[in-house]
Order: C-alpha cells, then sequence, then structure tokens
C-alpha cells in the first residue's frame, strides 16, 4: 500500500476506461483488495455504472466518472473531481486507449494527433496532477500504464496506436525520473488478454496459445500484475510484461488482421 495508508485507512484508486473488459476487471481486482475506485468512462455509462456498483459493494466510497481523454481540460477536471469527491487520491491506472487501426499507408496526422491524446497526453496529464496532489499532502502515489507486449515485438498494423504507447513507454521511464520519490511510474504489457470484434472465438483461441508458453495472458493476471506494480514499493520506471512470453516471438501482422 502507499504511505498515504498511515493518513488514510482507505487508499483510492482512478481506473480509466473502467466500464468494460480490462479496465473493469481491474477496477473489480483492486476494489476486491481493498481500494476505492474511482470508475472513469467516456460512453459506457451503464456499464461503469454498473462496475462502479458492483466496486463499491466490495470497498465503499467506489463511484463513476465521465470525461473525454483526448481533452485535456475534461482530464485536468476529472482529477479535481475524482479527487474531491474520494477525498483524496493515491493511485492511477491508465488502462483508457483508443485502438484505431491505421498503417504507414493510411496515416495521418489526425490518426496520430487523437492515439496521442488519448493514449499518451492523459496519461502524463493524471501522473502530473497526481503528483501535484501526493506531493501537496506529503504522501506518496503510483501511477499504472497499461502498455503493450507489441513494443517489444514491433508490427507496422495500428500504427498510430502502437506510436502512442511507444511514447507512453518512454514517458513511463521519463516521469519515473521526474516524479520520484513521490511518484512511482510502473508499465504493465499484456499480450493478447481479449478478444475483439476482428476476431472469431476460434481464432482468438488459435492466437491466445501462439506463444512460448502456450497461453497468453488470462485476465487475472493482469489484474494481479497491476496490483503487484500498485502496491510493490520498490518497482519505478520498468515495464512488466505478462504476455505468456508472446515478446519473445516474431509477429508479422497485428493479433487482429492475423
Ligand atoms: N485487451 C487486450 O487483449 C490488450 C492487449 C494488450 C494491451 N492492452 C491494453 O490494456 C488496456 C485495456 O485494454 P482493453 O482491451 O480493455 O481496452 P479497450 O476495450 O480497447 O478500451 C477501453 C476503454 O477505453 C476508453 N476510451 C477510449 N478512448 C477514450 C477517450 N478518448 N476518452 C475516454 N475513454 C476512452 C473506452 O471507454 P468508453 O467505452 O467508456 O468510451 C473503452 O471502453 C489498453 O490500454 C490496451 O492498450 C489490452
Amino acid at each position: 500500500m502507499p504511505s498515504s495508508q498511515a493518513l488514510h485507512p482507505t487508499p483510492a484508486v482512478l481506473v480509466t476506461g473502467a466500464g468494460k473488459r480490462l479496465g473493469r476487471a481491474i477496477a473489480l481486482g483492486l476494489a476486491k483488495a481493498g481500494w476505492r475506485v474511482a470508475v472513469h468512462y467516456r460512453h459506457s455509462a451503464p456499464e461503469a455504472q454498473q462496475t462502479a456498483h458492483e466496486c463499491h459493494a466490495l470497498t465503499a466510497g467506489s463511484q463513476a466518472f465521465a470525461a473525454d481523454l483526448s481533452e485535456e481540460a475534461q482530464v485536468r477536471a476529472l482529477f479535481s473531481q475524482v479527487s474531491a469527491a474520494m477525498g483524496h487520491l493515491d493511485a492511477v491506472v491508465n488502462s483508457a486507449a483508443l485502438f484505431e487501426h491505421d498503417s504507414a499507408q493510411s496515416f495521418s496526422y489526425e490518426q496520430m494527433e487523437q492515439h496521442g491524446r488519448s493514449n499518451t497526453g492523459a496519461a502524463i496529464v493524471l501522473a502530473q496532477l497526481l503528483h501535484g496532489h501526493v506531493q501537496e499532502r506529503h504522501t506518496t502515489g503510483v501511477v499504472v500504464n497499461m502498455l503493450d507486449q507489441k513494443l517489444w515485438n514491433f508490427n507496422p498494423d495500428f500504427f498510430s496506436y502502437t506510436l502512442s504507447k511507444a511514447a507512453l513507454e518512454a514517458a513511463t521511464t521519463m516521469l519515473a525520473q521526474a516524479l520520484a520519490p513521490q511518484l512511482r511510474v510502473v508499465g504493465v504489457a499484456p499480450g493478447l488478454t481479449l478478444t475483439s470484434h476482428m476476431l472469431s472465438d476460434e481464432q482468438f483461441q488459435a492466437l491466445h496459445q501462439l506463444s512460448p508458453l502456450g497461453r497468453s495472458s488470462t485476465v487475472d493476471d493482469v489484474v494481479a500484475t497491476v496490483l503487484f506494480a500498485l502496491t510493490n514499493s520498490s518497482v519505478t520506471g520498468t515495464s512488466l510484461l505478462v504476455d505468456g512470453g508472446q515478446h519473445l516471438m516474431k509477429f508479422e501482422r497485428d493479433f487482429s488482421l492475423m
């Protein structure tokens, strides 16, 4: 637990993109571990309310908050609302991500900018704000940035998404340098964990098994790794790959297009 636990018995974490999928699982896992969770969403309001309701049943004080992370003003307003409503904040898990396909051939400034704003800029601003917040309170905090095994195993699909995550990986190192000792900043990089609309169930199962360990990351393993990053007070400025070793293999295409 962060050192602020001494002042505030129940730590609080903001999980972005937590209405559905991995973000929801992370929110529930952290609530189960005793964290009050601010469940962030953009469009998935009913799903986020449901996640917050389930988190609240596990740890009282969890609630949902909306923001479009591609707008800096909304990111700053989100942090203010969350810290005021929760009383204080100890951690942020940057899980929300824009994941739209483009390639070297279809790349545009607009795609790069949209992915950069949502996936990189928002995470950096939230780290900056958490740093100011814990500094003011003489406590410490943690930021976990959700990355992707493909940063250690590049292919040119989802070009702007990959660039935005590569920038976030670099930012994880620089933020850890700049914001210590008040803040730890850790990357968590899953392999193929959840399917997408671009894959059939059979394709997903086959691709999930395509790893040195015979299976990529499970949702539970990703959640456990986020919890480890939040609670291990010696880890900062590094990334934990939780992917069954998929980054050790060479894939010519993104999983969604294989
Ligand atoms: N799933 C995997 O197998 C996998 C593999 C490797 C890495 N990852 C990483 O793990 C994280 C979670 O993955 P996921 O598959 O659960 O993500 P996802 O379903 O693709 O996206 C999660 C949420 O991000 C939110 N979001 C996107 N753009 C936003 C914006 N501009 N403002 C606010 N919210 C925005 C959306 O919230 P709303 O629905 O509320 O709009 C969406 O539900 C991501 O960072 C991803 O890159 C996932």
